[in-house]
């Protein structure tokens, strides 16, 4: 939702914060660094200095985000999951612009109510998102000087801890120290906030309301008149296309409209690697049912979701539902029936869990939106029912890009025996590269017969050859891009027509005949 209380979840911190499960810890750093270095992602126009909340995707993950979108699509659309009384459900697809007429932001409410608050520092010109900053001092707010910093950041809080020992003389085992949302401040305490990044009090100006839609012209003419914006969302190239999906497809309520594809938001901050950014990739499914059944579809969804996230490899005490509290509701959620979001606990939220995709109960807001400022008739006919009416929406909104680092925060494993000491352990299904081969050495017949079985396997799945530096360093490298299963042949595959199969997790190695590797790697990959 519109990130409103995202002090409360917690989920702020830089990315230097340290993930701890049960069972394995490591740095953001560390994750950020395997992502360059393997060709995940990397900071967009790096050559330029970057730009902050903007990322590319490397070869292995456009690979790795196409797996995710193609796998949701597979799950969600062309073999959608069986509803609540036994039936199999209806979703079909759609592939709307990204720029449409702005009255369609008007309608859908993004104009006047798509904000964030935010506060600028009058000294460094930073912004901030109010909601995102906390204030540390003493209890009571007297005269005595507040710290400001930004909720998470651990470093940042040892700053404010720091000036306040020496300019307040507080020392840090003062009992009176409290933690608060600057939000909470009253006006007249805000002359007494130190900034993030200051040394003196009153930089920082009143939080004001910020429009997170990124705005741009469409034509020669530069005026408002041919001001247009960025979807920021894809949910609403779905409702304008409802009356063209029920009369073209013969569908009927309930059904599904899905959409993939980039959204765009000017985040005040952009945080947290690609967690936050200001452009990215949502996978919407706008649901219709009948108002009387939304309650039993929103439930349904709710589990569907959770459900499917965990087949993506996101073990189940690492994701968790929440409830959105009355006061992070976004103005189109349904009053009275809330949204709930599938949260994953992301190494800077950990030991707190940060939003993955949101669950909520639209109502007919949108389409009887659409219905008023278009004119056009959104009703829809139900035979069965003999009723017209616009139906309510359940609508299960994930993030790609969120989804693609939690799949990489969860398959990030360090494991001190190997030579690369970490290994990423993907699901094959999402997994940028199935297999990889290797002749053991550049001579006596192994190229041949590796390349042969290469060029084979290419054909039904992206595959890596690689024949340079040693067998070790080769299986580091696919270590660190979760390639599965590494197909060796060596000197004895010319004699027993075998190649040594190596598993990436198990770390074992088993002779397979090399006429058996594609069927042995089609059923693994079924
Ligand atoms: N149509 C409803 C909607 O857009 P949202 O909760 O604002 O709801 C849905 O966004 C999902 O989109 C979020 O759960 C999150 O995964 C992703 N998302 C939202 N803002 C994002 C951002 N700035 N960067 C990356 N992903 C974002």
């Amino acid at each position: 939702m519109i990130q409103a209380a995202a002090v409360r979840a917690g989920f702020l911190g830089s990315y230097h914060a340290g993930l701890m499960t049960s069972t394995k810890t490591f740095s953001m750093d560390d994750l950020v660094a395997l992502c360059k270095r393997r060709g995940f992602i990397y900071p967009a126009s790096e050559i330029y200095g970057g730009l902050n909340g903007f990322w590319d995707y490397g070869p292995l993950g456009t690979e790795l985000k196409n797996n995710i979108r193609d796998a949701w699509w597979h799950d969600m659309v062309r073999c959608p999951p069986i509803g609540p009384d036994g039936e199999p459900i209806s979703i079909v697809g759609l592939d709307s612009s990204i720029i449409q007429n702005p009255r369609v932001w008007e309608a859908s409410g993004h104009v006047d109510g798509f904000n964030d608050p935010m506060v600028d520092c009058r000294e460094t010109k930073s912004r901030y998102r109010a909601d995102h900053l906390m204030v540390l001092g003493g209890e009571d707010t007297g005269e005595r000087r507040l710290y400001a910093y930004l909720a998470g950041d651990d470093e940042g809080r040892d700053r404010a801890v720091k000036l306040l020992g020496k300019y307040e003389k507080v020392s840090a085992e003062e009992a009176d120290w409290t933690d608060r949302p600057l939000v909470d401040l009253p006006a007249a305490a805000l002359e007494r906030v130190v900034g993030p990044d200051t040394k003196e009090p009153g930089s920082l100006t009143e939080p004001r309301q910020f429009n997170l839609m990124f705005k741009t012209f469409v034509g020669a003419l530069q005026s408002e008149d041919s001001a247009a914006y960025l979807r920021p969302e894809t949910a609403q190239g779905i409702f304008l296309n409802f009356n063209n999906v029920v009369d073209t497809m013969r569908v009927k309520v309930p059904f599904g409209i899905a959409q993939v594809g980039k959204a765009f938001r000017n985040e005040v901050t952009p945080r947290n690697y690609i967690f936050r950014s200001r452009e990215f990739e949502q996978m919407e499914i706008e649901w219709f049912c009948h108002e009387s059944e939304a309650a039993t579809w929103f439930d349904f969804w709710c589990e569907t979701r959770r459900k499917w996230w965990e087949s993506m490899g996101l073990t189940s005490d690492s994701v968790q539902m929440r409830r959105h509290d009355a006061d992070e509701l976004a103005h189109y959620a349904k009053e009275g029936c809330g949204t709930f979001d599938v949260e994953y606990r992301f190494p800077f939220t950990s030991p707190d869990f940060g939003e993955l995709e949101g669950v909520a109960h639209r109502g007919n807001y949108d389409l009887s939106r659409h219905m008023e400022f278009s004119k056009k008739k959104l009703e829809y006919f139900d035979q069965p029912r003999n009723e017209r009416y616009l139906p309510h929406v359940i609508e299960p909104s994930a993030g790609l890009s969120r989804g693609t680092l939690a799949i990489l925060c969860e398959a990030f494993t360090p494991d001190e025996a190997r030579a690369s000491k970490v290994y990423m352990k993907f699901q094959p299904r999402v997994a940028p590269i199935k297999a990889a081969v290797f002749p053991l050495v550049n001579k006596d017949g192994m190229p041949e017969i590796a390349g042969k079985l290469y060029e084979t396997l290419r054909q039904r799945w992206p595959i890596q050859y690689d024949a340079k530096q040693s067998i070790g360093k080769r299986y580091a490298r696919m270590d660190e891009a979760g390639c599965p299963w590494c197909f060796t042949v060596d000197s004895d595959t010319v004699n027993d027509q075998a190649v040594t199969v190596r598993d990436r997790d198990s770390l074992s190695q088993d002779r397979l005949a090399i006429d058996q590797v594609e069927n042995w790697l089609a059923d693994r990959l079924k």
